[in-house]
């Protein structure tokens, strides 16, 4: 069952009822302002940081859910709706919610009125445009009343949470004309306040939300709305709100239109005042000067348009299955950004105050968002890099605002080295700038200790050479990528993290997985010291990723498939000794993509298991079978019931894996299976079952063992999006950056057809068709501007800046 359907032209997901089975969200901004907006007009606004500059609150875990946003209120006669449906509920004539690429259009119609919302972040101011049109559809005049409705957070998310002794005396507000400014803490340590405004003239405000809703009320119910009449209450202390009236009459067929602004604005240290306890407006009112007429809005949404015309237009595809093009066109590359702005930081999952941004979170997001935008994927990569300890290791995580290590959460996550490899790797593919390798980085932020960024990579890989266990295999630490898989943890008392609780290293706690990524991006790293002409390092690298390689092939082997790791007590983790447990997707798919055991045909078999044992129709899961039992030595996997999150889901993440892995052995019809089955473009028709939206890939769909297999959790943010990114766009139709060039190796189902692509890349367009004779892969022809090249890489020429490209497979 569906709720909506894709409008591909317009490049929307259009909801035709707000009665989603979850909140079905999208995000605006682009850069620093942001926000999260539901199909019902619920979500919330910040600044660069979800946790310290919170602009409105939000009821995360509150009933009914998605509750708080921003919300206009009409009323009509008795009659009182809103554009969204919530939080009111009035039944609607008619409703609509099409999210687009960072924006959001709600069109709804009640008792002749026609509402419509379209709200963006504009490209190059801190604020969110809220659009609004009110038409009168009947043949007589209407007298109507809109009303808007926001309420503010006190700025750091978490503290606004909890800190309710203080936080009910803070609150300060002005109001000056139509604009209410929230300048609460700005008289102490603040230099920043927000404002929201309309471009007309206001019959009322309210700023107390004691006053906008009454005692007892919630924003379904506000007794000002009710009443007609706001009260132009000026909040002191308590929960300030900005609350707008406008008393509207309509004739027959009439159309009005207001432009509200929800903007953050800053002042220097030494303008923060126009007079004593005044603040300075200057650059507010020069902000909401910028968006005052309808012309001003369709210029700063034509802006926002042209900006993802032209991002879009990188990597755009035109084959026959539209699935796949709505897909690798519209939203996985849209996802793909959301993830690199947000990380794991803010969803309706992610609360916004627990993870900032994950080293490797964010190293991983950069695979699918590079070649969009590589100056800031470069500009990340040096932020990630500062927060690496000299050692090699890393903080987990970091605060988008501060860009400082969070030591609450520490380090000893012992993949995270090589992520930044990762990430480098691909910038320089993508970008052949390898001036980054000699940006001078710190490390924990002090620049004292600061190195090349060369450096920062060698002691990356280096801390794998230095960190391994009694079977040669890489130390896991206090987890790798599988944060669940605590071997060094022991944990047997609730409310204990298992990220940071226990000695973290064991110490011969092993990790197959951090194996199979030092095979793949040790021989990455080595490719980078030779193009820095480092020979001898390049070799002393590939020596080290042999004895890996060589140390899974034999201790990492388990005969039908590879083991997942070796526990504090050095037995086997995912192998067919264990009762639980018995087989993993992670080593399966990483090790295969990075090549262990392709000729020896381990690889080969490995993927059989993985088809025979994880394999179901909605995905292929992590683990099985799953654990039944808490195990002390396992840690939080084991904690979760069967067939939830890490114990036994579909973690759509490794999907991906495997699906390249697939393509590493040349199964095209496979890989694509695989690729199908979490694919939201192929998922939208079981909405009903799946729940999440169907435009975005979540982080987990229920596996098998649980009650509600097939349902989604998590959307959003998840390093699914850059991985399926990286997977439909350069394994299976096969466009992949290479340090030399583009190559171009698809590999696709036996029946997928002829395609053509367009890819952009280092300053170059590549016109490309391939034509596929029913192969799934192999180049058997590559021509080139005319003339056929060896071998399936187009050797970079920075003279050329056109290329039509003609791959012939079979
Ligand atoms: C979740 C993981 C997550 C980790 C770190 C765990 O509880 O299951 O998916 O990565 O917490 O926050
Ligand atoms: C979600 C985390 O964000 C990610 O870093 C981790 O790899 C997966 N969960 C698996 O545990």
């Amino acid at each position: 069952m569906q709720y909506g359907f894709f409008d591909d032209k317009n490049r929307e997901y259009v909801i035709t009822t707000p009665k989603t089975p979850l909140p079905w969200i999208n995000y605006l901004g682009n850069k620093d302002f942001f926000s999260l907006v539901s199909n019902t007009c619920g979500g919330y606004s910040f600044y660069k940081d979800a946790k310290l500059l919170r602009l409105t609150r939000y009821r995360y875990n509150n009933v009914p859910y998605d509750n708080n946003g921003k919300y206009f209120y009409i009323k009509d006669g008795e009659t009182v709706w809103n554009p969204g449906w919530q939080p009111v509920k009035t039944e609607l004539d008619s409703y609509e919610c099409r999210h687009g690429i960072g924006y959001s259009k709600f069109t709804s119609v009640k008792n002749d009125v026609k509402a419509s919302v379209l709200t963006f972040v504009p490209m190059s101011d801190t604020c969110e445009i809220s659009h609004v049109e009110l038409t009168n559809n009947s043949s007589s005049e209407k007298k109507l009343q809109l009303f808007s409705y926001v309420e503010w957070c006190l700025w750091n998310a978490d503290d606004d949470m909890k800190n309710f002794q203080r936080n009910l005396s803070t609150g300060e507000v002005e109001i000056v004309d139509s604009t209410i400014f929230h300048k609460t803490e700005y008289r102490e340590r603040r230099n920043h306040y927000a404002i929201y405004s309309v471009n007309t003239k206001v019959d009322a405000v309210d700023t107390s939300r004691d006053a906008f809703l009454g005692a007892y009320n919630g924003p379904d119910h506000p007794d000002a709305v009710f009443a007609g009449k706001l009260t132009n209450s000026v909040a002191s202390g308590w929960s300030p709100i900005a609350a707008h009236q406008i008393d509207i009459t309509l004739a027959p067929g009439e159309t009005k239109t207001f432009n509200f602004i929800l903007g953050y604005v800053e002042n220097p240290e030494d303008q923060k005042w126009e007079s004593h306890g005044i603040i300075n407006k200057k650059p507010a009112n020069e902000m909401l000067a910028r968006y005052q007429s309808d012309a001003d809005v369709d210029k700063a949404f034509a802006e926002l348009s042209a900006y993802w015309d032209n991002l879009l237009s990188i990597y755009h595809v035109k084959s026959s299955n539209e699935k796949v093009d709505r897909m690798v066109n519209i939203w996985n590359q849209y996802q793909c950004m959301v993830t690199f702005n947000m990380s794991r930081s803010a969803s309706y999952y992610e609360s916004g105050i627990g993870r900032g941004m994950g080293f490797r979170d964010s190293c991983q997001d950069l695979l699918g968002f590079v070649h969009l935008i590589p100056d800031r994927a470069r500009e990340r990569i040096i932020d990630i890099a500062s927060t690496q300890f000299q050692d090699g290791s890393a903080y987990h995580q970091y605060q988008p605002l501060t860009k400082k290590g969070n030591s609450d959460i520490g380090s000893g996550f012992n993949d995270d080295p090589l992520w930044l490899i990762a990430g480098t790797s691909a910038y320089i593919r993508e970008t052949g700038d390898m001036s980054i390798l000699d940006e001078t980085v710190p490390f924990d932020n002090d620049m004292s200790v600061a190195t090349p960024l060369m450096n920062h990579l060698k002691r990356s890989f280096d801390y794998i050479v230095n960190h391994k266990g009694p079977h040669d295999l890489p130390l896991i630490g206090r987890a790798d990528w599988n944060d669940c898989l605590n071997l060094n943890c022991f944990s047997a008392h609730p409310g204990e993290s298992f990220q940071t609780f226990g000695p973290s290293e064991g110490p011969v706690a092993e990790s197959v997985f951090i194996a199979g990524m030092f095979v793949k991006y040790g021989e990455e790293y080595a490719q980078l010291c030779e193009l820095k002409g480092d020979s001898a390092e390049a070799e002393r690298a590939r020596a080290e990723v042999k004895k890996m390689y060589d140390a899974v092939c034999t201790a990492g082997w388990d005969g039908e498939w590879f083991v997942r790791a070796y526990d504090a007590h050095s037995n086997k983790v995912g192998s067919h000794e264990c009762k639980e447990g018995q087989i993993y997707i992670e080593p399966q798919g990483f090790c295969v993509l990075a090549g262990i055991g392709v000729k020896e045909g381990l690889a080969e078999k490995a993927l059989k298991s993985v088809k025979e044992r994880l394999d179901t129709k909605y995905g292929v899961m992590i683990l099985q079978p799953a654990y039944t039992e808490y195990h002390l030595e396992l840690g939080e996997v084991s904690s979760y019931p069967p067939g939830y999150k890490e114990n036994a889901g579909i973690f759509c993440h490794n999907n991906p894996w495997v699906s390249i892995a697939e393509t590493v052995l040349g199964h095209g019809d496979r890989a694509f299976e695989i690729y199908k089955k979490t694919c939201p473009a192929y998922v939208e028709e079981i909405s009903d079952i799946h729940c999440t939206e169907p435009y975005v890939y979540s982080q987990m769909v229920a596996g098998r063992d649980a009650k509600f297999f097939g349902q989604g959790k998590n959307s959003w943010l998840t390093g699914t999006a850059a991985w399926t990114f990286v997977n439909i766009s350069q394994y299976i139709l096969g466009i992949y950056p290479t340090h030399k060039g583009l190559s171009v190796d698809p590999c696709v189902p036996a029946g997928f057809g002829d395609f053509e692509l367009v890819r952009k890349y280092r300053g170059a367009t590549y016109n490309i068709s391939v034509k596929t004779n029913g192969a799934q892969k192999g180049i058997q022809k590559l021509i080139v501007n005319g003339n056929e090249i060896n071998g399936t890489v187009i050797p970079y020429d920075p003279s050329v800046k056109e290329y039509t490209v003609e791959a012939i497979m079979g």
